[in-house]
This record gives structure tokens, sequence and C-alpha cells, in this order.
């Protein structure tokens, strides 16, 4: 127990670092993270791999081990790993960390993983920006998951999100199947915060526009 708060206080430094960090810094702190990142994450008890997984798989009505999954922002791989749990087979991760990536690609579980940087470089598929981008990437009746923290950190960052979900389902991009609202999505790291950050997980089925 001591060894783990002790622990929890050392993600508390990085992830307050982490703040204040530009985009190229973030992924130094990534790359820097990658290697003990799940154990951190096993610490911190963050929910959203296994959330994800579940809130897709309850959702998802096709083969699973015929679907391809898109593992954006994929870091070390937990979320293929909890997919992999509920039959899910295909995979390709992106992330802009490379050394979260050569870790993703460890886990054997990636047909592909590739370098991309969300809001400069394109994903490896056809285009626009990022919310628009994971629902263009996707084929049309298939999901969309987007797990998000909530905390006094990120609140400008949900409020938009939660802006350009609504704007893109009112354009008729795609239709909401379901926000889930979870209290205990991880530990807080911050001092100011409550002992567990609570959290959103959202899923939207792609329509069948031209878009
Ligand atoms: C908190 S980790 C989540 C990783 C994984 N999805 C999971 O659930 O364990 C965030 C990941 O997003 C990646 N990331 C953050 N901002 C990014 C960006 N703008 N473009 C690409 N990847 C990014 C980081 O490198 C990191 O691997």
């Amino acid at each position: 127990m001591a060894s783990e708060v002790r622990k929890l206080n050392s993600i508390k430094v990085i992830s307050s670092a982490q703040k204040e960090s530009t985009a190229a810094d973030k992924m130094d702190f990534y790359d820097k993270w990658a290697e003990n990142y799940d154990t951190d994450v096993a610490i911190l008890e963050f929910r959203a791999p296994g959330l994800a997984a579940d809130s897709v798989a309850a959702s998802f009505t096709g083969d699973r081990g015929a679907a391809l999954v898109l593992d954006v922002a994929c870091g070390t791989g937990l979320a293929a790993i909890q997919m992999k749990k509920h039959g899910f087979e295909h995979f390709v991760g992106v992330d802009g960390s490379k050394g979260m990536l050569e870790l993703a690609k460890n886990t054997g579980l990636y047909e592909d993983v590739r370098h991309c940087m969300l809001g400069d470089d394109e994903l490896p598929v056809q285009w626009v920006r990022v919310t628009k981008e994971l629902c263009k990437a996707t084929k049309p009746g298939g999901l969309v998951c987007i797990t998000t923290r909530n905390g006094q950190n990120n609140a400008e960052y949900t409020a938009s999100l939660e802006q350009q979900l609504k704007l893109m389902e009112e354009e008729g991009l795609w239709s909401c199947v379901n926000v889930t609202e979870v209290k205990k999505f991880q530990r807080a790291v911050s001092e100011h915060e409550e002992a567990y950050l609570s959290g959103s997980v959202c899923l939207f089925r792609v329509s069948d526009v031209d878009q």
C-alpha cells in the first residue's frame, strides 16, 4: 500500500508537468511514460479501455471476428486487449507517441500500427479533422466510441467536445447510440479533486450518408 501511495504521488507529479506542455512536449511525455504506463494506469484504476470495449461489444451486431477496429490514440494497446476478450480480432492502431506504438506493436494484436499526430496528420484513411475524421474513417453503420474523463483540468475540452459531437449529430453524420456517465472513471491525480474522477463513454453509429 505504501509503495502504491508513493507511485500515485509520482504519477501526480508527471501529470501536472503534462498539463503545461505543447503537443510535442506531450508526445515526449508519453514516450517517456510508455514503459511504466500499464503499471501506472492500473494504479490509477483507469477504466477507459474496458469501458470502451464493453460499450462497443454491447451494441455491435456484426461479425466480431471480421470487423476491423481502428484504435485511435491506442497507447500501449490496452483497448485492443479488452476488445479481443469480446471476440474482436482485427486491429489497426494509431498514436502520436512512438514509444507507446512500440509497446502496442509488441502485444502482437495489431495488424498495423502507424505513427499519426491527431490534429496535424491525417489518419491513414480518407479524410477531414479529428472527430469528423473518426466518423469518416468508419463504415456506414459502424460504431465510434469516445471516452473522456471529467475534471477541472479538462472542463473546457469536454465542453467543446460535447458541442462538436452534438453538431455532428445535427448534421446527420452519425446518431448517438448511448452516453454512459461513469462515476469512478479513474483515480484523481490532482490534490484539488475528489478521490475519483468521473468520465463519459459515448457511442455513435455512423450514418449511411455521403460525408
Ligand atoms: C491516456 S493515453 C490512452 C491510451 C489508450 N487508448 C488507453 O486507453 O490506454 C493517451 C494516448 O493518446 C496519445 N495522444 C495524445 N494526444 C495525441 C495526438 N494529438 N495525436 C495522437 N496521439 C495522441 C498519447 O500518445 C497516448 O498514447
